[in-house]
């Protein structure tokens, strides 16, 4: 089998989310046309293995990649899935540019993939991939080092962290984004969700300003980045959306060293004091100049990018359930603080931890939502289950969505339902929900994505009513994604 690993679904521990290239380049469709007149295959693959799951093998080179990269609407399974399962069940094999892969809807295999992290799965990502986020990203490193690393982010994103800096942060972050909202604006929800994640990202991770030019230069680049992280099939040439992005990677990572080294020069080997991340690893960690300009690489992304589309998905959730928009802005009005000079009213810790019924919200939308559809690991020895044999080395695709969705484990799976989270009732075994990963690669941001979730709600209840300026749904592609960006219209309330 080649190595040429297009695809590129993944989670990883820093909460980032399924990254899968999806613009089909022009290169890549010539190259299916050249193709188009060999007979497309529809055997078993490996058909002498008794126990290996069946499947398709799809076409010559390119397997089934097109089928699986397919866009399709978020709101069901997609065609490739669905097929499938009807098919073969929930476990079947599947060819993704000449590389053969296990997909798998079981909600056990995927737990038992969290969980046995190292045992029995290890993390893999695409070459590609690695090239983009650097070889010592706390999302490509595995093992003991992945440990060290994920134990840097849980230290400093503590909850004492929480409550002493990051909800002022994000109080503040967030109304100053509202405060341009007038009467009848149109804003992008899923814009409005970036800019407030990025910023409380760029602050916390780096010290960053938002409106000095340097800054927003900055803002410029990572975004290019961002765009080939999520989007870019590994093609370099000038031009190309990889290659586009390679080079905002080392734009960015440019100014990361530039900050680090001046840190250092001002003070002095010790390191500066950890009033942000990179301060904080420079001086309470030994991790060296290029794993710190990594990690701060992967943090910002890993922060920004879920807790995003997190937030719109939860807009777009509440649009449809008048209902569940009520009792939460109940809940948030019976929180409220006196109003500021400017006339905000900041939540406080004690009001964040009465959020009950805003937890049930984002546990809710975070299972319909499906903003991390995949996780992909290969297997570190033979492994049976279920009468298959997974052999060594074989990368597994795990769905999340397959256990999110599974009427056994959610009654009325497809209903958006945040109720269901008050009584053990609605959730038949919660222990397969996995909104942040699971096992040791669970998110160490996760409680932190929560309280920006809130403090952002609280100020668009309370002050706002909006509604969907134009018809949008998100959609799979499958990154979720709202194609118009979310354009709703803002009403000041009182
Ligand atoms: C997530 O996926 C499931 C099944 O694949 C689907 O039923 C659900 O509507 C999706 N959620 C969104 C927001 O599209
Ligand atoms: C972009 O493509 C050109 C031509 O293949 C190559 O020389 C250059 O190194 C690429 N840029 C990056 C950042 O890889
Ligand atoms: C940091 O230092 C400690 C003790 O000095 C050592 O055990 C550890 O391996 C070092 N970590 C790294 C990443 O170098
Ligand atoms: C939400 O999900 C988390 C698991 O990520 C769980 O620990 C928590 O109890 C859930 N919250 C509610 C209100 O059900």
């Amino acid at each position: 089998m080649g190595e040429a690993t297009i695809m590129s679904t993944a989670t990883g521990g820093g909460g980032a989310t399924v990254v899968v290239p999806v613009v089909v380049l022009p290169l890549v469709a010539i190259l299916v046309m050249t193709y188009l007149f060999l007979k497309r295959s529809t055997t078993n693959v490996r058909k002498g293995d008794a126990n290996f799951p069946p499947g398709y093998s799809g076409w010559p080179l390119v397997g089934e990649f097109f089928e699986f990269m397919k866009p399709f609407p978020s709101y069901t399974p997609g065609t490739y899935m669905t097929k499938r399962i009807q098919k073969f069940g929930k476990i079947f094999t599947t060819n993704l540019l000449g590389k053969k892969m296990i997909v798998s809807a079981d909600a056990e295999l995927t737990r038992l993939m969290l969980t046995n992290e190292m045992k029995t799965f290890e993390t893999e990502w695409p070459e590609h991939y690695k090239k983009l986020m650097g070889e010592s990203s706390i999302l490509i490193l595995n093992g003991e080092e992945h440990r060290l690393l994920r134990n840097s982010v849980l230290n400093f994103f503590s909850f004492a962290r929480l409550e002493s800096h990051f909800l002022k942060d994000a109080n503040e972050i967030a109304t100053g984004i509202m405060s341009s909202w007038r009467e009848g604006k149109v804003i992008s929800a899923l814009g409005a969700s970036e800019t407030y994640t990025l910023d409380f990202a760029l602050k916390n991770v780096m010290g960053m300003r938002p409106g000095e030019p340097e800054v927003e230069q900055f803002r410029h680049d990572y975004h290019e980045f961002r765009e080939g992280l999520l989007f870019a099939l590994p093609i370099n040439f000038p031009g190309t959306l990889y290659n586009k992005s390679l080079k905002a990677r080392g734009k960015v990572q440019k100014v990361i060293r530039r900050i680090y080294d001046e840190r250092r020069k001002i003070e002095g080997c010790r390191g500066p004091r950890g009033d942000d991340y990179i301060g904080w690893t420079m001086s309470g960690t030994n991790l060296t100049r290029d794993m710190i300009c990594d990690l701060m690489q992967g943090a910002l992304f890993a922060s920004e990018e879920t807790t995003s589309r997190a937030i719109s998905l939860i807009m777009f959730f509440l649009e449809g359930s008048p209902k569940a928009l009520e009792h939460l802005r109940e809940e948030h009005l019976k929180v409220r603080m006196p109003r500021d000079k400017d006339g905000w009213s900041m939540l406080s810790w004690e009001g964040y931890k009465q959020l009950q019924f805003t937890q049930c919200v984002t546990n809710e939308s975070l299972r319909l939502g499906n903003i991390t559809r995949f996780l992909v690991k290969k297997a570190l020895a033979d492994v049976t289950f279920k009468g298959y044999l997974i052999t060594k080395g074989t990368p597994v695709v795990a769905s999340f969505a397959s256990a999110h969705f599974d009427p056994s484990l959610f009654k009325d799976p497809e209903s958006f339902d945040p109720w269901r989270w008050q009584t053990s009732s609605g959730i038949l075994k919660t222990n397969n929900f996995f909104p942040f990963s699971g096992g040791p690669r669970l998110c160490p941001g996760a409680e932190l994505a929560r309280v920006e979730i809130a403090v952002f709600l609280h100020h668009l209840l309370l002050n706002f009513d909006y509604k969907l300026a134009d018809d949008d749904k998100p959609t799979a592609f499958p990154v979720i994604n709202f194609p118009k960006g979310y354009p709703i219209k803002v009403t000041p309330r009182e």
